[in-house]
């Protein structure tokens, strides 16, 4: 189990709990996270489950896979920070990750 905290762009923050070997994707939707899209329901198709990860958290997980990375090139504003969060795990190593929601995702 793990705390994960999404934060908008009006820096407003909700805390959720994770179990372990779920997806933050899977997360967020189920928290009615406004932002995380995931049109293709974590196929790696859509690119609409982007967010940005912070800094603190970022070495900690898995390197993005290159079907990951080639995806990201196509979401709105990539910046070094962007995951699909269909392809990230939570675990203990997610507690307290802070996970910034982008404003669009078209
Ligand atoms: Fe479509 Fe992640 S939900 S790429």
């Amino acid at each position: 189990m793990s705390e994960i905290v999404f934060v908008d762009s009006a820096g407003r923050e909700t805390r959720v709990n994770a179990e372990d070997g779920e997806t933050l994707m899977a997360v967020a939707v189920r928290s009615g996270i406004d932002g995380i899209v995931a049109q293709c329901g974590g196929a790696l198709a859509c690119g609409t489950c982007h967010c940005y990860i912070d800094e603190a958290h970022l070495d900690l997980l898995p390197p993005p896979s290159q079907e990951e990375a080639d995806m990201i090139e196509f979401v709105m504003e990539p910046k070094p920070n962007s995951r699909l969060s269909c392809q990230l795990l939570m675990s203990a190593a997610t507690d307290g990750m802070r996970v910034i929601v982008p404003d669009n995702q078209h």
